[in-house]
């Protein structure tokens, strides 16, 4: 590229020197070829018309010379493939343009109407055939692509189309149509265009039938209509005109832009003007099945939950199910298909049928379900509810539109495809790819396991094993063993080593001899509430959970009256004993991703496994961190299990709350948002780097949840992460969520899965407003 320009350099030079003298006109029979003479300069030598560089080959154009970006203007049949090195382009004496190849193929560059005589590349940019008469027969001007420069029209009826990318000339998928009807309308460039597909307009419509877009010399751009008439302006003008080259495209990402390039400081291109602050504003930017959210302002493209990129590095290639749809009769009562939503999202209405007296999003998803010609559906809070086929296109997330796509899913797609796509990468590098892949695959592999397991298992025949603790190899197990109580005496030698003493019991180091497995066996010291069954039942719904931040459950002994539980063994200890340990320094990164995995843990406790699990006791005591340091939540499903201890629990939590919600203290029903409460508190805890509440600070910075809403509101948010190098922008982002997540209102805080997003970046966070329970209850 470097080469390329430099050669650019010392030819225009050249050619420059020649131009000056003779006259820059063209002549019947004179021929460029990539390699010796490739262009024909204008005087200025500013534009030159001929072959510049494309991928690995060659097209033929007018582009600016010396100048690095934006450098093509116009190009002549934009979407043939680049041409070989051993072409030659020739203004024949009939007066057409021709490209020749070696072997004598020829294809029509320019066939004007009327017979040439000369031609001549413009100062303005302009690529001109002249007749006999000196007039002009056919110019470039008139054909544009994605461009128009200065003291050019684009007139009505004609339309600029995108190119693929800044490097790739090629017609791209967006549009910008001067129409007949007055109005300039900006579209995806697709077939089958409709009204409601503009995604932006001048709104000039009605006003004459012959409006055209010009750009002058000074930067103004405006809307003409055939008297001389300015309909509207899209800039003012009056920029300086000297060594200034303006021009306004249509760029790859479907906005467009006036752009100026100074020439005596060979600056930048500066942006005057641009059609749309919003990159996810172009409609189609993320393809089929696929939405657009902006992340700092830049646009990126997400899947459908269910649905993979088809290309993944090309976003308009959009998404697609990465499941096989199977045919949607309903066999034994077994649907094969599940319902998976996407909320604040927006799409093209192309629904099949309205229904408008659905009341919730529930119902919604069981009249999609039901109806084997419904492959999605779209809810609006009103209780409308929109039957679709798919694709679905044009997505984008909107957070103030509470509408939700609804998706209709094989039953076996793996819900992992849900969360691989949020991580933050705009150009996916291969390793991301490999690894998604795998993990699809592996919970694949895990979901056909377990599927095969539980069907075995269907009665949860509670079959004890041998005595013989020699055949007790856990490892490979998908579904929680059963063990009696003297298994386990064995496994943790007559319950010798303790590891901690948590709310719910003590648990014991133990160890599965022929499988050299270490585990942590739990002993359940408080009254259970319900009886084998429930216990059971609950047990079957732990051990059914799959996620790599929980913890798993691998047996479980209900003997007598002992109740104890078997996990797998974490050898870091708790998040508190890292956290709150000085000598134990985590990083601001490493903190930070402790936090996302814990959101997730909770998010799939929440929304993803089978049945909805509340786990009542968040708390860095309850997080366990494995041996790279990665959090896995414990104790999940255990609150349901256990008699709520009143006394206990109040006492705890008078003076200040700790990790439990305000609800728990007005005896409300506890949701999920709860959790998302705790969850908040751990947040700021993970950003501060301290406990939650520590009486050694100073008065005012005691209670953290006070003291960080305190330098939130003050601005100084530096204080919370004193003596650290932070990222101010992700410590902004982290201190607001874990502020959202705290409001003392439960349907205020938001659902795990938004927590999630917002912690990723991927959707904007709004100011959070005072989370007044500290003030109210203490
Ligand atoms: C095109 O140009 C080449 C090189 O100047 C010449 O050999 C060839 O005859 C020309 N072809 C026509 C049709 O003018
Ligand atoms: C141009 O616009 C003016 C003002 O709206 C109008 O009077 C005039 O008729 C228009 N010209 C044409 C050709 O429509
Ligand atoms: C439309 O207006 C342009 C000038 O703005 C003029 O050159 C052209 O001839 C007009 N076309 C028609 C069909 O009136
Ligand atoms: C547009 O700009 C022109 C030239 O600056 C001015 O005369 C005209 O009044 C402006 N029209 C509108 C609608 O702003
Ligand atoms: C617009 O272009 C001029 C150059 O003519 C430049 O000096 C100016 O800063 C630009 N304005 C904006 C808002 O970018
Ligand atoms: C991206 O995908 C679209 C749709 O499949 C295709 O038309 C386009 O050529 C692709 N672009 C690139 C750069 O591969």
């Amino acid at each position: 590229m470097m080469a390329t320009i430099l050669l650019f350099l010392l030819l225009s030079a050249i050619f420059t020197a020649e131009a000056q003298q003779g006259e820059s006109i063209v002549s019947l029979g004179s021929s460029l070829t990539p390699t010796t003479r490739f262009s024909w300069l204008s005087r200025s030598g500013l534009y030159a018309f001929g072959f510049y560089q494309q991928s690995n080959g060659y097209a033929i154009g007018v582009f600016l010379v010396g100048i690095p970006e934006k450098t093509v203007i116009w190009t002549a049949n934009r979407d043939n493939p680049p041409t070989l090195a051993d072409v030659t382009l020739n203004f024949t004496g009939d007066g057409r343009l021709i490209l020749q190849s070696a072997q004598g193929k020829e294809s029509t560059i320019v066939n004007p109407p009327g017979r040439a005589t000369s031609a001549s590349m413009l100062n303005s940019g302009n690529f001109v055939l002249y007749n006999s008469n000196k007039d002009i027969i056919w110019q470039s001007f008139n054909y544009p692509t994605n461009t128009i420069l200065q003291g050019q029209c684009l007139l009505a009826g004609v339309r600029l189309v995108s190119s693929v990318s800044e490097s790739d000339q090629s017609t791209g998928i967006f549009q910008l149509s001067m129409q007949k009807d007055g109005n300039l309308v900006q579209y995806p460039y697709i077939p089958e265009l409709k009204v409601e597909h503009a995604y932006w307009a001048s709104g000039t419509d009605g006003q004459g039938n012959n409006v055209s877009l010009c750009l002058d010399d000074d930067g103004h751009l405006y809307l003409l209509n055939s008297t001389g008439k300015y309909l509207s302006n899209l800039t003012q003008g009056g920029y300086p005109t000297n060594d200034i080259v303006r021009l306004m495209r249509i760029d790859a990402d479907g906005i467009f832009r006036l752009y100026s390039h100074n020439l005596e400081k060979n600056g930048n291109w500066l942006v005057n003007w641009s059609s749309s602050d919003d990159k996810c504003n172009p409609k189609g930017l993320c393809g089929l099945n696929g939405f657009c959210t902006t992340v700092d302002r830049e646009a990126e493209c997400k899947c459908l939950p269910g649905f993979v990129r088809v290309h993944q590095d090309n976003w308009s290639s959009g998404c697609e199910r990465s499941f096989t749809a199977e045919s949607c009769q309903i066999k034994n009562g077994n649907m094969k298909y599940i319902m998976l939503e996407e909320s604040n999202t927006v799409w093209e209405d192309s629904a099949f049928s309205i229904m408008q007296q659905i009341l919730t999003k529930e119902d919604c998803e069981a009249a999609c379900l039901e109806d084997c010609n419904c492959e999605a559906a779209l809810y609006k809070d009103g209780g409308e509810c929109r039957k679709q086929r798919l694709p679905l296109r044009f997505g984008r997330r909107v957070l103030t539109d509470s509408s939700v796509a609804l998706i209709k899913v094989g039953k076996s797609t793996p819900i992992i495809n849900n969360i691989v796509p949020m991580v933050r990468e705009r150009k996916p590098q291969k390793g991301i790819l490999i690894i998604s892949i795998s993990l699809a695959a592996f919970g694949l592999i895990m979901l056909v396991i377990s599927g095969i397991a539980i069907y075995r298992n269907r009665v949860w025949n509670y079959k004890r094993l041998s005595n013989n603790s020699g055949n007790v190899g856990l490892s490979m197990d998908v579904s929680p063993r059963s063990f009696t109580y003297s298994d386990l005496e064995k496994m943790t030698d007559g319950f010798k080593e303790e590891l901690g003493k948590g709310s719910f019991g003590t648990v014991y180091k133990g160890i599965i001899s022929n499988a050299q497995q270490i585990v942590a066996v739990k002993r359940l010291e408080k009254p259970l509430t319900e009886g084998e069954r429930e216990f059971q039942t609950e047990i079957k719904v732990i051990g059914r959970t799959h996620h790599k931040n929980l913890v798993r459950l691998l047996g479980c002994c209900h003997d007598g009256e002992n109740r104890l539980l078997v996990y797998e063994y974490m050898s870091n200890g708790s998040l508190a004993d890292i956290l709150f340990k000085p000598e134990k320094q985590l990083c601001w990164n490493e903190r930070i991703e402790i936090a996302r995995n814990i959101a997730k843990g909770i998010l799939y406790l929440h929304e993803e496994c089978e049945s909805q699990i509340i786990h009542c006791d968040i708390k860095p005591q309850n997080i366990l961190m494995d041996e790279y340091r990665c959090p896995k939540i414990s104790d999940f499903g255990l609150a349901k299990l256990l008699k709520p201890d009143q006394t206990n629990t109040k006492t705890a939590i008078r003076g200040t709350k700790g990790y439990f919600a305000p609800e728990w203290l007005r005896n409300q029903r506890v949701t999920t948002k709860a959790d998302v409460y705790s969850f908040g508190i751990v947040l700021l805890e993970l950003v501060c780097h301290r406990k939650s509440v520590d009486w050694d600070l100073p008065e005012e910075e005691a209670i953290l949840e006070e003291w960080a809403y305190c330098c939130f509101e003050a601005h100084e948010l530096s204080k919370l992460v004193t003596g650290e190098e932070v990222d101010q922008r992700q410590l902004d982002r982290m201190v607001m969520v874990g502020l959202w997540c705290i409001l003392d209102e439960p349907s205020l805080r938001p659902s795990m899965k938004k927590v999630l997003l917002m912690l990723e970046g991927t959707v904007d966070i709004p100011i959070p407003p005072s989370p007044t329970s500290f003030l109210s209850t203490i």
